[in-house]
Formats: C-alpha cells, sequence, structure tokens
C-alpha cells in the first residue's frame, strides 16, 4: 500500500519530535494574523477598540502587568461568557491549534492551545 500524504506528514512530524513549526505557530506573527482574521472587525486593525474595548491597555488596565491567564480565558470562553452578556465570541470551541504546556505559575503546567498563546504574544506587543 502506498502511504498517503497524511502518514507521511504524521511520520515526519513524529521524526522531528514535535510539530515542525511549533516556534511558528506560538509566533507574534501568527499571532497577528490570528488577530487580523478573528478579532479585528470588532477591537480595530490596531486593537485600539471599535465595538470592542481597545486591548492595547490591558496592562495598564491592570496596574502595568499582562493579565495573561485572564486575557485568555476570555478569548477562550465559557466562565467569561456566562457571568456577562456580551457580543465577544467563544473562540475555545475552534481549533485554536496543538496543546502545548506553558508554566502560567512556577511549577504549575498547563496545556493551552498554540493559536491562543500566539494571540498573547501578539496581544503582549501592542501595550502601551
Ligand atoms: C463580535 C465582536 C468581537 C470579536 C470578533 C472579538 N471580540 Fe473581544 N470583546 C468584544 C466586546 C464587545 C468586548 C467587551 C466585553 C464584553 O462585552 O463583555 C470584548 C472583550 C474582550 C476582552 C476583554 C477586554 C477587557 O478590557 O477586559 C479581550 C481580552 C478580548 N475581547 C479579546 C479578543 C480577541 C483576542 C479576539 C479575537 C480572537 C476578540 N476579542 C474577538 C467583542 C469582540
Amino acid at each position: 500500500m502506498k502511504p498517503s500524504h497524511t502518514m507521511v506528514l504524521f511520520a515526519t512530524l513524529l521524526a522531528l519530535g514535535c510539530t515542525p513549526s511549533l516556534d511558528d505557530q506560538v509566533s507574534v506573527s501568527r499571532g497577528a494574523d490570528f488577530f487580523a482574521e478573528n478579532c479585528a472587525a470588532c477591537h480595530g486593525t490596531n486593537a485600539r477598540g471599535d465595538i470592542g474595548p481597545d486591548l492595547t491597555l490591558l496592562s495598564r488596565n491592570n496596574g502595568g502587568t499582562f493579565p495573561e491567564v485572564e486575557t485568555l480565558a476570555t478569548i477562550y470562553g465559557p466562565a467569561y461568557h456566562q457571568s456577562r452578556g456580551t457580543i465577544m465570541p467563544e473562540f475555545g470551541a475552534d481549533d485554536l491549534g496543538p496543546l502545548v504546556v506553558v508554566e502560567v505559575e512556577e511549577g504549575v503546567g498547563t496545556p493551552i492551545p498554540a493559536d491562543l498563546i500566539a494571540l498573547s504574544e501578539y496581544l503582549q506587543t501592542l501595550q502601551r
């Protein structure tokens, strides 16, 4: 049997130990693309707000520290959205890429989808 493309790709990924482009998948530029596609319509192309609030002020509104966990949770969905009526969509139900274990606090690893990490990296570059 001739191996399918998918099989070959999968074997390649395994050979590399993980996805070939994990760094790319969590990169600022990937986050910027994701933002342009999914968020800019409401938060503005430069994230300075439109229908949705200005996302370049997240750190300033949090005493100077980027509220990473809160931001990820907001984008991901349920708890945040259940607690308030909002038009902000829930992205957690979509395919957000492979899970990457991130150390959110010292010694505490949490699996977070790659697209969310990329978004967070991107948003952090925009804080003013
Ligand atoms: C349909 C419009 C819409 C889209 C699309 C949207 N948002 Fe929002 N977002 C909102 C609105 C409106 C709020 C204001 C809070 C509320 O309604 O509860 C909000 C709130 C937020 C907040 C909390 C801001 C704060 O100051 O607490 C973050 C973070 C956020 N959005 C990020 C994103 C990201 C990242 C994306 C893309 C993945 C996105 N949003 C897509 C409308 C949207």
